[in-house]
């Protein structure tokens, strides 16, 4: 494991094994924040990274480690598509995971981003963090986990690249103000990042691997790699990537595993 600016990076043979040490540490965050709080509270990535590990927590050991029922699940962000549309995130994690597992349906809160009003529906998300999300001592919701990917252009959840939403200190939900894929999106903002308890990034693949060198080693310049928001984080930053992934950056000090899972 190496330190960084930005946290602690691991990095792992594969997307087999990233998966599984993501898993792993999903399942500790979880216990430590039920065993702490009575409740765990985790903002779900998309893309297509996190399919694997959305799997592995569906099925033995990770399913049966997690106590669901204390579980409150939201996303990170969404796509302005119906829930049922095969480029929804929230499909994605209720077709791999959510409903495998017992986490009541009154938990699991989906960005209503097919909402014509997008300014409303981000608005109303917001107010849906705050009820269910614990403010720190900032005031602002602290989510004990917020899983996050990394686009090939260094964005992040859907800040993207040139956004004026990657200076966003007010609201803690809004609508993008660029496309991606053709689609424009509702995305948590910097706040809800900075404030997180932990944040693990999934990063696989050779395609990944400029972004991860700039965002992690590169100048600090958040407004064109936006997943440098992480240096501003108050909480733990873990950063679980595969060997293609890690290509450009400088091997480690030590041999990197993912021994420690805590
Ligand atoms: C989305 C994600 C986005 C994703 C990255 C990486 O809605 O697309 O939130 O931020 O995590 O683009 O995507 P892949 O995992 O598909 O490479």
């Amino acid at each position: 494991m190496s330190a960084l600016p930005s946290g602690r990076l691991v990095v792992l043979p594969d997307r087999t094994a990233l998966s599984r040490a993501a898993a792993e540490r999903f399942v500790e965050a979880a216990r430590r924040a039920v065993e702490a709080r009575g409740a765990f509270t985790v903002a779900l990535s998309g893309g297509s990274t996190p399919r694997d590990l959305y799997e592995l927590l569906a099925t033995p050991p990770w399913r049966d480690a997690v106590e669901w029922p204390r579980v409150h699940v939201f996303w990170g962000d969404e796509r302005c598509v119906p829930p049922e549309d095969p480029r929804s995130n929230y499909r994605l994690a209720h077709e791999l995971l959510l409903r495998h597992v017992p986490v009541p349906a009154s938990h699991v809160h989906r960005m209503v981003a097919e909402r014509a009003d997008r300014e409303a529906a981000a608005a109303e998300y917001a107010a849906l963090i705050r009820r269910f999300v614990p403010a720190d001592e900032q005031g602002v919701p602290r989510f004990d986990l917020v899983l996050l990917g990394l686009g090939d252009d260094g964005h992040t959840a859907s800040l993207l690249p040139g956004s004026a939403l990657i200076a966003e200190r007010g609201r803690l939900v809004a609508v993008t103000d660029r496309q991606r894929e053709g689609m424009t999106r509702l995305t948590i903002t910097p706040p809800l990042i900075e404030h997180a308890g932990l944040l693990l990034f999934l990063v696989a693949g050779a395609d990944k691997a400029p972004a991860l060198r700039e965002v992690l080693l590169g100048e600090e310049r958040p407004d064109r790699y936006p997943a440098q928001l992480a240096r501003g984080a108050r909480g733990d930053v873990v950063w679980l990537v595969d060997q293609a992934a890690a290509a450009e950056l400088p091997p480690p000090e030590s041999e990197t595993s993912d021994g420690d899972a805590g």
